[in-house]
C-alpha cells in the first residue's frame, strides 16, 4: 500500500522580471547544478507551468479533470502524468510524489531507495539525473489521447502534448534561476520499476531541476 499524504503547493505568480523573449533568448539544456535545496515555491511554479489549470471548468466533460491548463493538449485530452522524484527539496522528505493539476497538490507516493541515483542509472547513467536537486517525470496514458485519434494520437498528439508542456518547464525554470534538461534517454523498464508506474502509463520524458551555476 501508497502511503497517502498530500501537500498543498504555494500558489503560483502570474509577473516575473523575465519577459518570454529573454527566456526564449537564453534558455539551454543545464547539464550541471549549483548544490542547494529547491525551494518549495519554485518546484510548485515549474509544475503549474507544466501542467497547471489556467481555466477552470467545474461542469465540463470528465476528461478535462479540473479544465483547461498552461499547455495546450489534443483534444483537451491531457494524457501526461507528472511525477517528482525529489533529492534536496525544502520542506519535502526526500522520495516519488505525484502532481495533481487540479487541486495544484503534490501526492506523495513513496520514498524507499535512493530514488535519484536509481532514476540515474536507468537514464543510462546521465549524471544531471542523479545531481539534481529533482528531477520531473513524465509519463502518459495513451488510451486518453487514442481512444477519440486512433493511430493519430498515438503517433502524433501525445508526444506534441508532451512537448508543449516540457517546452513550458524550460522557459518557466530559466526565470527562476533554475537549470533544466529534456531526458529521452532512459531505459523503459527500468524506469517503470523505479517509479513503480502502472501498466497503463509510459515513461516519456526525465526533466532534471536544479539551480544554475
Ligand atoms: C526528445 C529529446 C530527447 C533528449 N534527450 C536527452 C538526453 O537523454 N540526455 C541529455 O543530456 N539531453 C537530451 N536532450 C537535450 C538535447 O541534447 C538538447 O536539447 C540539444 O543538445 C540542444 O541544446 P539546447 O536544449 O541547450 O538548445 C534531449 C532533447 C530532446 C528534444
Amino acid at each position: 500500500m501508497h502511503s497517502i499524504k498530500t501537500i498543498d503547493l504555494p500558489a503560483p505568480q502570474y509577473n516575473s522580471t523575465t519577459s518570454v523573449e529573454e527566456a526564449l533568448k537564453n534558455r539551454r539544456s543545464i547539464r550541471s547544478f549549483h548544490d542547494a535545496p529547491l525551494k518549495l515555491e519554485h518546484l510548485a511554479q515549474i509544475l503549474w507551468a507544466a501542467y497547471g489549470i489556467t481555466q477552470k471548468v467545474d461542469s465540463g466533460p470528465n476528461y478535462l479533470r479540473g479544465g483547461l491548463r498552461t499547455a495546450p493538449s489534443a483534444g483537451a485530452l491531457y494524457p501526461l502524468e507528472i511525477y517528482v522524484v525529489c533529492g534536496d527539496v525544502e520542506k519535502l522528505t526526500a522520495g516519488i510524489y505525484k502532481y495533481n493539476s487540479e487541486n495544484h497538490t503534490l501526492k506523495y507516493i513513496a520514498a524507499k531507495d535512493d530514488k535519484m541515483s536509481q532514476l540515474s542509472k536507468a537514464a543510462l547513467g546521465q549524471s544531471h539525473v542523479k545531481n539534481a536537486a529533482a528531477n520531473l517525470v513524465y509519463s502518459a496514458i495513451f488510451e486518453r489521447t487514442t481512444r477519440k485519434y486512433g493511430q493519430r494520437g498515438k503517433n502524433r498528439y501525445v508526444c506534441m502534448d508532451l512537448g508543449h508542456s516540457a517546452e513550458n518547464v524550460y522557459l518557466q525554470a530559466y526565470s527562476l534561476g533554475i537549470g533544466t534538461c529534456a531526458v529521452g534517454a532512459f531505459n523503459d523498464k527500468s524506469v517503470r520499476e523505479v517509479m513503480n508506474l502502472p501498466e497503463k502509463e509510459t515513461p516519456l520524458y526525465i526533466m532534471p531541476l536544479g539551480y544554475i551555476k
